[in-house]
């Protein structure tokens, strides 16, 4: 187990090697806390951001674990448990999508769906109840999991990926109900974040008339970055005392749109 003090706290963000988890990994950093990093394919990006982490004073955990093996949720809260030998707080955002236009219906196949499921939902799920007896134990322990504005909206990488984070708002609600009053569990739903995301989905020339898309219809007239995410999990994880079981949205104000 560590040696640094036992009073630090300790966040777990998955999917943590880019974007908003490597964001929220950082914030968590800065504010003092130790962090778990998590990713599931190549360990060089979890290990910069890990060395970013370190670099802000953290003891840092890397974890190559894919969230959707309960195997790999269970190992990973193990590491976590030999290590520091606690978690408060759990960021389940991990995500994964196929991009297919909305109206194309046969370009969606039930392997589709159940590939995204088993990632934004299943895996949002294996990795809180793996954690379950680590966070109880904490008096502000809480569970945040990064949905989508795609929820709400019918937009987004495809309909698997709407419905997805849809199932996983209606998760945070009962999972916030299941773990209460020790555990707090609620949702952030980003708008268009400036990640590699859809950078990488879209391709450079469509992400940017998307991002121009998306500029003209907020209010705010602006996209999100991972760093606007990371403050609404830091709040929702640390300062939320009375919040459980919301969905917050992060858009810029593309929803109520513009004046
Ligand atoms: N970007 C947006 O516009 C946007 C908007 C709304 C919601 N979101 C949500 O925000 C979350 C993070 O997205 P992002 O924009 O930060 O994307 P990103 O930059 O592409 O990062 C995705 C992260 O998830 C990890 N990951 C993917 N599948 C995984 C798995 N099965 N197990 C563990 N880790 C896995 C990736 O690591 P590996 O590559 O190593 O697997 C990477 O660290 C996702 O849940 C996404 O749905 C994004």
């Amino acid at each position: 187990m560590s040696t640094q003090s036992a009073t630090r706290k300790v966040c777990v963000v998955t999917g943590s090697s880019s974007g908003i988890g490597a964001a929220t990994a950082r914030l968590y950093a800065a504010q003092g806390w130790d962090v778990a990093i998590n990713y599931s394919r190549e360990p060089a990006p979890a290990e910069e951001v890990a060395q970013q982490c370190r670099d802000l004073g953290a003891e840092v955990l890397v974890v190559k674990a894919d969230v959707s093996s309960d195997a790999d949720c269970r190992r990973l809260a193990a590491q976590v448990q030999a290590r520091w030998g606690r978690a408060d707080v759990l960021v389940n955002n991990a995500g994964t999508t196929r991009f297919v236009p909305l109206k194309d219906l046969d370009g969606l196949q039930a392997e589709d769906f159940q590939r995204i499921y088993a990632v934004n939902v299943v895996g949002a799920y294996q990795m809180t109840r793996a954690f379950v007896p680590l966070l109880e134990q904490h008096p502000v322990a809480a569970v945040v999991n990064v949905s989508s504005i795609a929820s709400f909206m019918g937009t987004g990488s495809s309909i698997a990926y709407m419905a997805s984070k849809g199932a996983l708002n209606a998760m945070t609600v009962g999972l916030a109900r299941a773990l209460g009053p020790k555990i707090r569990v609620n949702a952030i739903a980003p708008g268009l974040v400036d990640s590699p995301w859809l950078r990488n989905g879209l391709g450079e020339v469509a992400y940017e008339k998307a991002v121009d898309s998306y500029k003209q219809r907020a209010a705010l007239a602006d996209v999100i970055t991972p760093e606007d995410i990371a403050q609404a999990a830091w709040w929702l994880g640390v300062g939320a005392a009375k919040t459980t079981g919301e969905v917050l949205l992060i858009d810029a104000g593309v929803r109520i749109t513009r004046g």
